[in-house]
């Protein structure tokens, strides 16, 4: 089973509505879930380098390219510029670097991953202060930034390009700058975070809407956790409405938090490293909700953002950062 429900960008080039989202997976567990995603049908993968996989992503990639299992043109990837690279000069020498790893001429989506800009030691560790706060560069500039990602659409380095974790002012504020408009946003998107606003914002705009963390992304306890941070987290798939739903179609949670997503219109880039629930996870097109199923779960938005980047310590200083979490509340 091939995954063929797609949006299409403003330029034309078409995503998958599911992709695999990778956060969070070792190198080991990545190329095994990799495997079993292509398998699977997936065709659309979201990596990034902060995730530390982009290299273990390209072995697969090469290995099913070469056995000409996939063709290039039926693959969705799409990689990022890390919040530590977020400067105009690094944008290009970072999407090579990204490409050489992932063993790509192209990728089909770059995005800004954050909006904010953090500094780093020669080594790569986090500048940090004496009292462990991350080293903030407050000379952000997105317009700056956003005329190296032009850039790199013009030399065929990537196909497309957008943003991630961009507020309604920030994606507004580029689109006045622009000569290629943004063609998506990646942002956490839930039915305890919906984000209406930002996400009929980008809608009208013509700028897709990815929803990371569709599934309530239970492993980041444990990055948190690494982080000193400990937070009670809600179980989406626990969700009483969830559940109910779930069981009148014969589905599961996951899947039911899935289809709501696109059926609002948005892409899902659920994270697994399970290859059955990978499978479940894009097992979404043969059942419907009913209207009222869209809108009993639109009515539970309680405005809990799961990956509020507390674990950046320091980062909420920095004048883009416009998330809250316990150090800005
Ligand atoms: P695993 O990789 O062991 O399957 P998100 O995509 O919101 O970040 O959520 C990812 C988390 O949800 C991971 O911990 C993943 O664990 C788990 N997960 C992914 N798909 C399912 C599913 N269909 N049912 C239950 N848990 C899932």
């Amino acid at each position: 089973m091939v995954n063929t429900k797609f949006l299409t960008f403003n330029n034309g080039e078409k995503m998958p509505v599911i992709g695999i989202g990778t956060w969070q997976a070792s190198d080991e567990e990545i190329e095994t879930a990799i495997d079993a995603a292509l398998e699977a049908g997936y065709r659309h993968i979201d990596t990034a380098p902060v995730y530390g996989n982009e290299k273990a992503i390209g072995r697969v990639l090469k290995r099913w390219l070469d056995a000409g299992k996939v063709k290039r043109e039926e693959l969705f990837i799409v990689t990022k510029v890390p919040p530590v690279s977020n400067r105009p000069h690094e944008v290009e020498p970072t999407i090579k670097k990204s490409l050489e790893d992932l063993q790509l001429d192209y990728v089909d989506l770059y995005l800004v991953h954050t909006p904010f800009t953090i500094n780093i030691n020669e080594d790569g560790s986090f500048k940090v202060d004496k009292d462990g706060l991350m080293e903030v560069d407050v000379t952000t500039n997105h317009a700056a930034i956003w005329v190296a990602m032009e850039a790199l659409v013009e030399k065929g380095l990537t196909k497309s390009i957008g943003v991630s974790n961009f507020s309604k002012d920030q994606v507004a504020r580029l689109l006045k700058n622009c000569k290629i408009r943004p063609a998506n946003n990646q942002i956490e998107h839930h039915v305890y975070l919906q984000q209406r606003d930002l996400v009929d914002f980008c809608k009208s705009e013509n700028i897709t809407v990815t929803a990371y963390s569709p599934l309530g992304s239970k492993g980041i306890a444990k990055f948190n956790a690494g982080a000193g941070i400990v937070r009670n987290l809600p179980d989406l798939m626990d969700i009483p409405e969830v559940k109910e739903i779930a069981a009148s179609h014969g589905k599961t949670p996951a899947q039911v938090l899935l289809r709501w997503i696109i059926d609002t219109g948005v892409s899902a880039i659920p994270k697994s490293t399970n290859p059955a629930r990978l499978k479940q996870n894009l097992d979404v097109f043969d059942f419907e909700l009913t209207a009222e199923e869209v809108a009993k779960l639109s009515s539970l938005d309680q405005n809990i953002r799961i990956c509020d980047f507390a674990f950046f310590h320091g980062v909420e200083r920095h004048p883009e950062f416009t998330f809250k979490n316990q150090y800005t509340n």
